[in-house]
C-alpha cells in the first residue's frame, strides 16, 4: 500500500485490518522450526504419496492455527496433487460436516444437503478423489472439540481408512489441540492409532522478545510513524505477558488506537492503553471461558464463589466442594484446575507459611468470572 502523505482525518491506522482475528501475517516469525517440520510433513504429498499424519499442540496463540494456514496456502500456489483442507471443529463438529467441508474443496460445490446419508457422502468425496487423482490433508483446527463429542475416533477411522475401500483414495490428517489436558494419542482407540501414528509438533509459548518483536512489526504495518512509542509498545507487552495470549497484545493496539483517537491525541498514551487492557482484558476471560467444558465452567464457577479476597481458595477446600456439589474424582478436578492454570484464569502457588497448603487465585476478579461462568 503507498504511503499516505495527505489526510483527509486525523487517523493513527495505517491500516486497520492488521489487527483483525483472521488477519494472517505475512512474516510469521519465530515460528521456522514448527513450520519446517509440519512442511516435512506433507511433503511426500506434494510427490503423490501420503503426507505423515501430524498433531500440533500448544496453548492459545502460539501461533498453531495461522502456521498451517499459511502453509496451506503456499501448497495451494504449487499444484494439485495435494489438496489442503481446512475445518474449523468447533464450527464443525460432526464427520459429516467434515467431510462435506471435502466435498465442497473438491467439487467447488455448496456442501450435499444435510439430507444426504453419510455413506452416499463418502462415496461422492471418493470418486472426486479418484477423478482427481489427488492426495488431501485435512487440518482438524481444534480437534478436542470432536472428542467432547466423542466424533474423534470414528472420523480418524472413517479418514485413515478410506482407502481400503476405496482404491487410490489417500488422505492425511493434521489435528491441532490448545487444550493440554487432552492427549490425542492416549484418547484414540488402538485401531485408529495404528493408521494414524502421528508426530506431534509442539507450539511453545513465545517468551515477551518474541511477543515484542511481533507486535513491533504488527504495529509497524498497523500504524503511521509516531503513533506508538517505544514505551508504550512495552507496556502493551506487559499487558499481554500477564494475560498470557499473544491475542491479546493484538487486540490491545487496536482498542489503543481507537482511543486515542478519539480523544484526537496522535500518539497513544498510557491511559489509552490502560484502558484498552480494561475491556481486552475481559474479552479475553469471555473467548476463553466459552472453550472450556460444560463440567469446568461449573467448576471455575464454583471457584470464584468460594474465594477470599488476596488469599484465594485452598485446593483441598475447592475439591471437597466440587466432590459434594459434583461428584467428581480427584484427578479430574486436579486435570481441570491445572487447566485453568494453564489457560491464566487462576494461578496455583503453595501459600506462604502454611506448610504444603497450595492455593488457587483468580487471575480475574470473581464477581465476573461467576458472571461469565453463567448460572
Ligand atoms: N509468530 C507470529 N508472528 C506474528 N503473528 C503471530 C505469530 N504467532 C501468532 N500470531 C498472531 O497471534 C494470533 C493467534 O495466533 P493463532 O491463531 O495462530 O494461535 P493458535 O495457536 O491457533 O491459538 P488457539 O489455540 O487459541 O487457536 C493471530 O492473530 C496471529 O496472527
Ligand atoms: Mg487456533
Amino acid at each position: 500500500m503507498p504511503t499516505k502523505y495527505l489526510r483527509w482525518d486525523q487517523t493513527l491506522f495505517r491500516d486497520e485490518d492488521v489487527f483483525d482475528i483472521d488477519y494472517i501475517p505475512g512474516q510469521l516469525n519465530f515460528r521456522d522450526t514448527q513450520t519446517r517440520d509440519l512442511a516435512f510433513q506433507l511433503m511426500p504429498g506434494l510427490r503423490g504419496g501420503r503426507p505423515l499424519n501430524t498433531i500440533c499442540r500448544g496453548l492459545p496463540g502460539t501461533g498453531k492455527t495461522t502456521s498451517v494456514r499459511k502453509l496451506f496456502a503456499e501448497i495451494e500456489g504449487i499444484g494439485r496433487a495435494l489438496v489442503p483442507v481446512y475445518v474449523n471443529c468447533q464450527v464443525d463438529a460432526t464427520k459429516f460436516a467434515v467431510f462435506a467441508r471435502i466435498y465442497q474443496k473438491l467439487s467447488g460445490q455448496t456442501p450435499p444437503a444435510s439430507g444426504t446419508s453419510f455413506a452416499t457422502l463418502l462415496d461422492a468425496v471418493a470418486r472426486l478423489m479418484q477423478e482427481r487423482q489427488c492426495t488431501v490433508v485435512v487440518c482438524l483446527d481444534d480437534a478436542n472439540y470432536l472428542l467432547y463429542r466423542n466424533e474423534l475416533n470414528d472420523l480418524l477411522y472413517i479418514l485413515l481408512r478410506t482407502h481400503e475401500i476405496h482404491e487410490g483414495t489417500r488422505i492425511a490428517v493434521i489435528a491441532i489441540v490448545s487444550d493440554m489436558t487432552v492427549d490425542i494419542g492416549q484418547e484414540v482407540d488402538p485401531r485408529v492409532l495404528s493408521v494414524f501414528q502421528p508426530t506431534t509438533v509442539y507450539f511453545p509459548p513465545y517468551t515477551a522478545e518474541e511477543v515484542h518483536e511481533i507486535l513491533r512489526e504488527r504495529a509497524l504495518q498497523g500504524f503511521y510513524p509516531g503513533a506508538l512509542s517505544g514505551e508504550m509498545l512495552s507496556l502493551v507487552v506487559d499487558r499481554t505477558m500477564e494475560s498470557g495470549d499473544l491475542r491479546v497484545g493484538i487486540d490491545l493496539l487496536k482498542r489503543a488506537g481507537v482511543n486515542a483517537e478519539r480523544s484526537a491525541r496522535p500518539a497513544i498514551e498510557r491511559q489509552d492503553v490502560e484502558a484498552a487492557y480494561e475491556v481486552a482484558q475481559y474479552a479475553h476471560l469471555d473467548n476463553t471461558v466459552r472453550t472450556l467444558k460444560k463440567e469446568e465452567r461449573r467448576l471455575l464457577r464454583l471457584i470464584a464463589g468460594m474465594e477470599q479476597a488476596d488469599t484465594g481458595v485452598s485446593m483441598s477446600e475447592a475439591y471437597d466442594a466440587a466432590r459434594a456439589s459434583a461428584r467428581i474424582g480427584y484427578s479430574t478436578f486436579y486435570k481441570s484446575v491445572k487447566k485453568f492454570d494453564e489457560m491464566r484464569l487462576v494461578d496455583v502457588n503453595f501459600l506462604h507459611g502454611r506448610g504444603r497448603t497450595r492455593m488457587i487465585t483468580l487471575r480475574y476478579e470473581a464477581e465476573r468470572v461467576r458472571e461469565v461462568c453463567g448460572g
